[in-house]
């Protein structure tokens, strides 16, 4: 097995920003070897952020002639079908931005192509590895708030014109995406869910589009039941407004309740009896920390072929439950995340 595992970076919009610091600062056994973006001045530039490597203008050419033998496809939603499945032609690893896919169809169609062939494959959620939200973990296992009993999870983002912007727009258009803020950003607050509290059974919801330019949801509030029985509040909205502060998880339990706040800069607090104005569970750290330790874990099961944190079949239940919550919401009734 080589020493470092060469890697392109497919897409370079916003969350490549994030990776190529993660690698740079966390991941030494990866070496980014080529960039590539359809607007080729974009890929160029990241190319020479990256250390002066090949820049490309479609990923075709990038297979054909780059030097790597693994893949960070961050582009928009209705590619990751295409792009993943051309890279594993070609024998790529494939490390994928979530969602897997707009549709479960689609991603049964990738789970398929990458089950056919012996390549790793991970759909990158980076919150598995967001510090805080391990944290989090560790804290419950360790019974600092005692027994669970509920959660909030509230994903509250002001609206970014960047999105308005040409080649960015795609998110946008629910086609493209998927849908709106639950199926985007969401999966971010639910897969913590899932880690803390185990597999959401059902949900109830409902969707509002505040947001006039976004064709999908910008609003979502629902009710979480996990198979536990236990429930927890999960909601999402992107809204041009200016926004009070408030916690982006807040987990219950017997004992006390633990808060994670403090925006993308991160920051997990304890409150119990014995700390009522809240304790540091440890320094802030954020989400821009989780990126490293996700681009390692992949970098680890290509080239010491360890167990992904999460397979990419886990990913499938943030689509899920967004798509449970859709359909929760036209029919105004409890819906089921599995089946
Ligand atoms: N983990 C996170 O926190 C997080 C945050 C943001 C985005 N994402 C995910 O990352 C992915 C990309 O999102 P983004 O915000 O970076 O989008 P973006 O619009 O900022 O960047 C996408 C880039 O892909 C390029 N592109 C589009 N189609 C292409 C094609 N066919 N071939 C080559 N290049 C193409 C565009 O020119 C653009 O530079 C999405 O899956 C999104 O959900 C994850």
């Amino acid at each position: 097995m080589a020493e470092k595992l060469k890697m392109a970076l497919v897409g370079c919009g916003a969350i490549a920003k994030f990776h190529l610091d993660g690698i740079k600062e966390h991941v030494p056994g990866i070496q980014v070897t080529a960039t590539v973006d359809r607007d080729l001045e974009r890929a160029q530039a990241f190319a020479n952020e990256a250390g002066g490597v090949q820049a490309f203008g479609s990923l075709e050419e990038a297979l054909e002639k780059g030097d790597f033998d693994a893949v960070d496809i961050m582009l928009p939603h209705d590619f990751h079908e295409e792009a993943a499945k051309a890279c594993f032609d070609v024998g790529m690893h494939v490390m994928l931005e979530k969602p897997m896919a707009p549709t479960l169809e689609a991603c049964d169609r990738i789970l398929k192509a990458a089950s056919e062939t012996d390549l790793v494959f991970m759909v990158a959620e980076n919150s598995q590895y967001w510090p805080e939200i391990v944290r989090a973990k560790e804290a419950i296992d360790e019974g600092l708030i005692g027994d669970l009993i509920t959660a909030r999870a509230a994903y509250v983002a002001s609206f970014d014109p960047y999105w308005f912007q040409e080649g960015h727009d795609w998110r946008l258009n629910v086609k493209r995406t998927g849908g709106g803020v639950t199926v985007d950003g969401g999966a971010h607050w639910i897969r913590p869910l899932r880690i803390w509290f185990g597999e959401i059974e059902d949900v109830v919801g409902v969707l509002g589009y505040p947001l006039k330019q976004m064709e999908g949801e910008s609003l979502m509030r629902s009710i979480v039941r996990f198979r536990s029985g236990k429930s927890a509040i999960l909601d999402a909205m992107m809204i041009d407004t200016a926004f009070a502060p408030d916690d982006w998880w807040r987990i219950t339990g017997s004992k006390g309740e633990i808060t994670i706040g403090g925006g993308f800069e991160g920051g997990i607090k304890l409150f119990d009896r014995e700390h009522p104005d809240g304790m540091p569970l440890m320094e802030p750290k954020g989400y821009a920390q989780s990126f490293g330790p996700e681009i390692a874990d992949f970098a680890s099961a290509v080239l010491d072929g360890t167990e992904l944190q999460a397979g990419p079949e886990v990913a499938v239940g943030e689509l899920r439950t967004a798509f449970a919550i859709y359909r929760s919401a036209e029919h105004g009734r409890w819906e089921r995340v599995w089946d």
